[in-house]
């Protein structure tokens, strides 16, 4: 009798170490991927920090990079608009009320006063250094981040 089998038997065996060499080949190339990936993704490296006006001040432009905002985040249609109140209340609060709320115990609160609901960029300028818009007439111990 021949032995098939045995002939056989090694073929099963080369193709099995070959197609788990290539399995090996694909799961490198894989977690080398995910590594790039990785790496793009740091905050340091936050594609739209180099881009954006007054960037590198610790004016509250870098929070929002260093939190992984875009500029879309914010100038919802165009950069060439500023943003709407809606937006910057979008993820600070949901509406005025809420946000003057987690200011509450500040004397006199920034975000509920005689002036009614202010632009918040009227005091956050967010590219530039934040400023108290009450100051102008008022002489209080307000810091605006
Ligand atoms: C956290 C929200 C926010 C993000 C994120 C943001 N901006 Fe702005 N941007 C503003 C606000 C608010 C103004 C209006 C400033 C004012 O009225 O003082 C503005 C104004 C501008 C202006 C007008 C000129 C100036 O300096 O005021 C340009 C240009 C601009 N943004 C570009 C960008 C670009 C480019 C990015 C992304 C790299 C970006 N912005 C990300 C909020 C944002
Ligand atoms: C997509 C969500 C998002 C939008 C839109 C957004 N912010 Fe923010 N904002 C954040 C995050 C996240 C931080 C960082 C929070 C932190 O570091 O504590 C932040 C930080 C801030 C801070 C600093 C708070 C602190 O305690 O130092 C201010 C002020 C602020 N945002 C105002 C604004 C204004 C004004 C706008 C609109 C022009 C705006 N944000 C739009 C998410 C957003
Ligand atoms: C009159 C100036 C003024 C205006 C207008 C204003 N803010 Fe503020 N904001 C302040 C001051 C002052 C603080 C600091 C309060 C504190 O540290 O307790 C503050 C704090 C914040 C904080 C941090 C709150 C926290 O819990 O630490 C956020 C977020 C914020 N403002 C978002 C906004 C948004 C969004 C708007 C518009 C809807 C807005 N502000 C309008 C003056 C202003
Ligand atoms: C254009 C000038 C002006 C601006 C800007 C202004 N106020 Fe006033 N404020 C006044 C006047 C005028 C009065 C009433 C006279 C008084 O009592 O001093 C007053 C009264 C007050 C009072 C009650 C009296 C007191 O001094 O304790 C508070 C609180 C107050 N303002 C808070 C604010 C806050 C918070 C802001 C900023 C969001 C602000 N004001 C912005 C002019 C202004």
């Amino acid at each position: 009798m021949q032995l098939p089998s045995t002939r056989h038997l090694r073929y099963v065996v080369t193709t099995v170490d070959e197609s788990m060499w290539m399995y090996m080949k694909r799961l490198f190339a894989v977690l080398l991927l995910m590594g790039i990936v990785a790496i793009a993704q740091l905050p340091t490296s936050n594609a739209f920090a180099q881009t954006a006006p007054g960037v590198g001040h610790g004016f509250v432009i870098d929070k929002h990079l260093g939190a992984q905002l875009t500029c879309a985040n914010c100038h919802t249609e165009s950069t060439a608009k500023p943003p709407e109140m809606v937006t910057c209340l979008s993820c600070h609060g949901g509406t005025y009320d809420a946000l003057a709320k987690t200011t509450e115990n500040d004397d006199p609160n920034p975000h509920a006063s005689h002036r009614g609901e202010l632009p918040c960029a009227e005091c956050h300028h967010i590219h530039q250094a934040s400023v108290l818009l009450c100051s102008q007439c008022h002489d209080f111990e307000l810091k605006v981040p």
